[in-house]
């Protein structure tokens, strides 16, 4: 069986400067055409669905955060060892016993007790745009709001600013720049767990009922939760919650700027709010490429694959695979797609842990504002960020009407 070292596979370069938006899919799409399999400077990249699920669902496979930082040349320091303890670098076992601890915390019924919570912070936000009749989306929503909802999931009411700037620098792991900005990103390491150190001791001698809370008591039962893994759990949540439901709030109000038809349907029906969400998620996943290390040889498709080996799976291509969803290609919030689960979280012992979370926040913040914003448009081109990491908008800025629901703000 050959080595996938020695296919003739044809190559993506992720950090093509010109692979944004549609070029981005037209770019994948013939790449998908062409095979399941195509090559990266880090690793292979798998384009088919069914495969993609294969290698994220087995148990026997890493995520890579570790094996990501060491390709781009990080062997040492804060970040490493950091990352290397870290919830996503853990496998087994020891993955399921820290994971289960806090998973409680996010299941669909916690998250539902949030959703007050949200519309308030949703109509405090709004009250900042509605006379204004234009919002640049990303700084006066999506960035703001995915960060109020975990200083208030962790108990940090007032810090919010500060855990978006955390989690904006803590994601550099992911970006492939990381040796460029290694220094950033292992300042706001040592600042994240410095902080985190001091809150855990405040909650153990003064518990309330916030995520922090219930984990320092956790940890300080015993041989549950290290002092170290407590911390590095928390630093998780802020480092995942944050930037990547940015990115998916603003996508999605791009997408419906892009699709006005699509945002009269939503108005139409605001209920309809939770399947637009998955629609956003399907069609243009923040996390386009998630990972996975081979701990030990593979065989898979007649190809091996050795020890070692990061291969990225693709969620934008298995997401619009034809043999799973109908009119894949088409942005249609109005189709039910229920049988085939979109792969934007990932898929297996990795699925985010955030998931209901991030639906709950997409769902509520287009629900609260269909109603209020009327005959979307673009006020200025939006601006993409690059696809490697978390795929990013930097700015939608967006004109509206106002609608009868938005006069009372
Ligand atoms: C639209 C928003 C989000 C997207 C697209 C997203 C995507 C992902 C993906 C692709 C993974 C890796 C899954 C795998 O490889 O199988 C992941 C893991 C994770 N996510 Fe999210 N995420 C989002 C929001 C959140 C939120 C709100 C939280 C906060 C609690 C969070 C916390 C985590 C954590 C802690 C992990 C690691 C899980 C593990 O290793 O067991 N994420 N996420």
């Amino acid at each position: 069986m050959p080595d996938v070292g020695v296919l003739d596979l044809p190559v993506l370069d992720p950090t093509d400067p010109t692979l944004r938006g549609e070029r981005f899919h037209e770019v994948l799409a013939d790449l998908a055409a062409r095979g399941w399999l195509a090559r990266t400077d880090l690793g292979y990249v798998i384009l088919d669905r069914e495969a993609g699920m294969t290698f994220l669902g087995d148990r026997r496979l890493a995520f890579p955060s570790v094996q990501i930082l060491e390709l781009q040349g990080v062997h040492d320091g804060p970040v490493y060892e950091r990352t290397r303890d870290g919830l996503m670098a853990k496998t087994g076992a020891e993955h399921a016993r820290v994971r289960r601890l806090v998973t409680p915390a996010f299941t669909p019924k916690a998250t539902d007790r949030l959703r007050p919570r949200i519309r308030e912070m949703l109509e405090q936000l709004w009250s900042r745009v509605a006379e204004r009749g234009e919002t640049e989306f990303v700084d006066d929503f999506a960035r703001r709001l995915p960060s109020m909802v975990i200083a208030e999931l962790l108990g940090l009411p007032g810090q919010a600013e500060r855990l978006a700037d955390w989690s904006d620098a803590l994601q550099g792991v992911f970006k492939l720049t990381a040796a460029q900005q290694r220094a950033e990103i292992e300042a706001a390491y040592l600042d994240v767990y410095s902080y985190i150190e001091e809150l855990v001791a405040e909650r153990r001698a003064r518990p309330t009922d916030d995520l922090v809370s219930t984990l320092a008591r956790i940890s300080e039962e015993g041989d549950r939760l290290t002092d170290d893994e407590c911390v590095s759990l928390i630093t998780s949540v802020i480092a995942g919650g944050t930037d990547t439901t940015q990115a998916q709030l603003a996508h999605g109000m791009r997408l419906f700027a892009e699709h006005p038809d699509q945002w009269k349907h939503l108005r139409a029906d605001p209920s309809t709010a939770p399947r637009a969400a998955n629609e956003i998620l399907r069609y243009e996943p923040i996390t386009p490429f998630t990972a996975r290390l081979v701990v030990e040889e593979m065989q898979y498709r007649d190809v091996t694959f050795p020890r070692d080996t990061v291969v990225f799976v693709c969620t934008a291509t298995a997401n619009r695979d034809p043999g799973a969803f109908d009119t894949p290609e088409r942005f249609d919030i109005t189709v039910d797609r229920p049988n085939a689960p979109i792969l934007t979280f990932g898929y297996g012992p990795h699925y985010c842990l955030g998931a209901n979370l991030a639906r709950a926040e997409i769902a509520e913040t287009f629900a609260f504002l269909a109603p209020r914003m009327v005959d979307l448009e673009f006020a200025a081109p939006p601006v993409f960020g690059p696809p490697t990491g978390i795929y990013a908008m930097e700015s939608v800025p967006i004109r509206f009407v106002r609608g009868d629901a938005g006069t009372s703000a």
